[in-house]
């Protein structure tokens, strides 16, 4: 990673952190889910973390909401002033106090990036989903909700190169694809040569479809377009994606190329198959592109002692002040120190970017798995505070924002 020029390590280590994690589910590997520390001083300092956001958070009011599928709603947003546009394949994180104190979501920005005062952000209505669902149901024109900044690296490998680009999505993982699609990539004429295949339960419940299948019937358009429907097709596993490359020769081709570009979005079962279909035919990791949209995580085990609020103190930088703060039962790290108004780092808020990381320095955590720390970090005392809650009174030393 040192070797690497240093506007593309950022990348990389998220790309690493991707990969390890897919291939990690794929093995079935789980760490253990608590980390405890003796109140030794670790001298470790925290690495500078290239994926850590701003903590600044705007309101964002809703212009309008369309309904994109049976399940599925885009909002446009009126974007804050204050924020940088946002570039295809960025997410943004809404709080949602309006539906529970402390609930945060990450949406990827869907719309054209190249319109940045109008950014809309589309949402798949889960099963017992209190966010989803309050978002297909209640969000009305006039709301006004509280966002972060946009983030994340997923489109930008595009940005620094010129081949062919092949993207896989599954279900509501087409989102950031399409911001990329409609911001330019699939205009008529576009130069790269784009393949989608994309995943879908049904035809009701395909998002985007009248508009991803008009992009590709339009004169002189780059996009070829491979959908899969589970009733017909079954689902975008690694025996389908084979087939798949088997029977579209252009596929094949730009998969054999080392300039192309491959960004999958979709359930982890999906990308997994599909991660190991394409290491198989190899094409490289530096080619692979991998965003996760769902959380589909597995609260840490459940242990008597969470079932108390304990005392934690948070140390701000090297030498920066302490706040100590009680976590509630069930609370995580992060809503804890964010109700306190410490300034904490986080980004995807579900233990897949590193964002939030920090140092536990005495005491214990307990985080919901799989996430993105590696092993190495975990021996360094690594935690992730949005997925991390404590067992014991703890110290965690934390980077702050800028
Ligand atoms: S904010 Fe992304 S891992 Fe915690």
């Amino acid at each position: 990673m040192d070797l690497l020029p240093r506007v593309l390590r950022p990348r990389a280590e998220q790309l690493s952190r991707d990969v390890e994690m897919v291939l990690a589910g794929l093995r079935g590997e789980r760490a253990p889910p608590w980390l405890a520390r003796d109140g030794a001083r670790y001298g470790a300092p925290l690495v500078p973390n290239p994926q850590r956001s701003h903590d600044a958070r705007a309101l964002a009011q809703i212009l309008a909401v369309e309904i994109e599928a049976s399940d599925a709603v885009s909002l446009i947003l009126r974007w804050p002033e204050a924020f940088p546009a946002p570039r295809p394949g960025q997410f943004i994180t809404l709080e949602l106090p309006e539906v529970d104190e402390g609930l945060r979501r990450t949406y990827s920005i869907s719309s054209d990036c190249r319109a940045p005062e109008r950014v809309s952000i589309t949402v798949r209505r889960v099963a017992n989903g209190r966010a989803s669902t309050w978002l297909n149901r209640e969000a009305r024109a006039g709301m006004e909700l509280r966002v972060t900044r946009p983030a994340g690296r997923f489109g930008e490998a595009l940005e620094t190169s010129e081949g062919a680009v092949v993207m896989v999505a599954g279900g509501s993982g087409i989102t950031p694809l399409m911001a990329m699609l409609r911001s330019g990539l699939g205009d008529p004429g576009s130069p790269r040569a784009v393949t989608l295949i994309y995943a879908n339960r049904s035809a009701e419940s395909t998002i985007f479809g009248a508009e991803l299948r008009a992009m590709a019937a339009a004169p002189e358009s780059a996009l070829r377009l491979i959908e899969v429907l589970e009733p017909s097709h079954g689902r975008l596993d690694a025996a389908c994606f084979a087939s798949l490359v088997d029977r579209h020769a252009a596929l094949a081709e730009a998969l054999g190329q080392r300039s192309t570009q491959v960004l999958v979005c979709g359930p982890p079962p999906m990308m997994g198959g599909v991660v190991e279909q394409l290491r198989g035919r190899g094409v490289d990791d530096e080619q692979i592109h991998l965003e996760h949209f769902t959380a589909g995580r597995t609260r840490a085990e459940p242990n008597p002692e969470r079932g108390r609020a304990w005392s934690v103190e948070f140390v701000e930088g090297p030498d920066g002040p302490a706040t100590t703060v009680v976590v509630q039962p069930g609370q995580s790290l992060l809503d804890a120190g964010l109700d306190a108004n410490i300034n904490l780092p986080y980004s995807c808020a579900m233990g897949g970017c590193g964002a939030c990381m920090s140092t536990l320095e005495e005491g214990s955590v307990a985080m919901d798995e799989p996430n993105c720390l590696r092993p190495r970090e975990r021996a360094e005392g690594r935690v992730l505070t949005c997925v991390g809650r404590p067992t014991s009174p703890c110290r965690l030393r934390i980077t702050t924002g800028s």
